[in-house]
C-alpha cells in the first residue's frame, strides 16, 4: 500500500493508482462520519465488512448485467476498480419513507412509498451535498439528459434486484445511494455504478421487527455498530474474515 501513489481520501474510502492503466485501487476505512462530517468516529472493522459487503453486491449485480467499476477484491480491505469519471451527483433511491424525507416531508418514518422515489444530490461537501433536479443537472452540465435516462434506468433495475435479493435474508431495503461513472472504451463511452454498496449508505432494516442494521446506528448513538454490520454480512452469506 505504502509503495502506490494515493490520489484521493475520502470519508471512507482512499483511491490509489491502480497496477495498470484505467485502474484503481480502491481501500475501505474503518472511519465514519455523520451530518457531513460533524460527527466522526470508528466502526471497528467496517473497512473490512464493507469491502466483502460491496464486492458481493456488486458481483451479483454483474450476473445480471448492471456495468459497474468493480473488477475484483485484492486482500481484506481494498479492491480493484476500473477508473471512471464520477459524476457529481448521489442518487438516493427510496422504498420507505426514513431519514432526510421523513424530516423534510413529516411523513412517517416506516411508511412505505406507493412506487420507488429517485432522488439527486449534487455532490459537493461544501455546499452539504444540496438536492437538485434533473433541471439542475441537465443546465449545469454534471450530466445530460442521456446520461440521466441510463443512470435512472440502471437505478431501478439495481433496486429492484436487491429489495428481492435482501427480502429473501430477512432485510427491507428501505433506502440506498448511489454513484455512477463514465467509462470510456476506445471511443465508446457507458454509464456504469461506481463507489461502494454496504450498509454505511443503504438503511437496512430487520424485516420482522424492523431493527436498524446500518450506519444510522452511528448517525443515531444506537451502539452494536459492528453487530448490525456483520450481522448484514452473515445473512448475506458471507463469512466474516478476522476483522
Ligand atoms: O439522509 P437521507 O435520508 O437523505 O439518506 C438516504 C440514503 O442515502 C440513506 O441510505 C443514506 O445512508 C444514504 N446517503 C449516503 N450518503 C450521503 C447521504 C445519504 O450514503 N451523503
Amino acid at each position: 500500500m505504502g509503495r502506490r501513489r494515493q490520489l484521493y481520501e475520502g470519508k471512507a474510502k482512499i483511491l490509489f493508482e491502480g497496477p495498470e492503466p484505467g485502474t484503481l485501487v480502491q481501500y475501505f476505512k474503518d472511519d465514519a462520519t455523520a451530518g457531513n462530517g460533524a460527527k466522526k468516529g470508528v466502526i471497528t472493522g467496517k473497512g473490512v465488512l464493507n469491502n466483502r459487503i460491496s464486492e458481493h453486491l456488486m458481483l451479483r449485480l454483474h450476473e445480471i448485467g448492471i456495468p459497474t467499476h468493480f473488477i475484483r477484491r485484492l486482500n481484506m480491505r481494498e479492491q480493484l476498480i476500473r477508473e471512471v469519471e464520477i459524476i457529481p451527483l448521489e442518487v438516493v433511491i427510496r422504498n420507505v419513507a426514513a431519514g432526510s424525507l421523513s424530516k423534510r416531508l413529516g411523513i412517517k418514518e416506516g411508511t412505505r412509498l406507493p412506487h420507488p422515489i429517485v432522488e439527486y444530490y449534487y455532490k459537493n461537501d461544501s455546499l452539504h451535498d444540496p438536492m437538485v433536479s434533473e433541471e439542475h443537472i441537465t443546465a449545469f452540465g454534471w450530466a445530460c439528459a442521456h446520461d440521466l435516462e441510463d443512470i435512472v434506468s440502471l437505478s431501478m433495475r439495481i433496486n429492484d434486484f436487491l429489495c428481492g435479493l435482501f427480502i429473501g435474508i430477512g432485510i427491507t431495503l428501505v433506502d440506498f445511494k448511489l454513484e455512477f461513472g463514465r467509462l470510456w472504451e476506445n471511443d465508446n463511452m457507458r454509464i456504469v455504478l461506481a463507489d461502494e454498496i454496504s450498509p454505511d449508505n443503504c438503511r437496512l432494516w430487520d424485516a420482522k421487527t424492523s431493527q436498524k442494521l446500518d450506519k444510522d446506528r452511528f448517525r443515531q448513538d444506537m451502539g452494536k455498530v459492528e453487530e448490525a454490520y456483520q450481522e448484514v454480512a452473515m445473512r448475506l452469506g458471507i463469512l466474516p474474515e478476522a476483522t
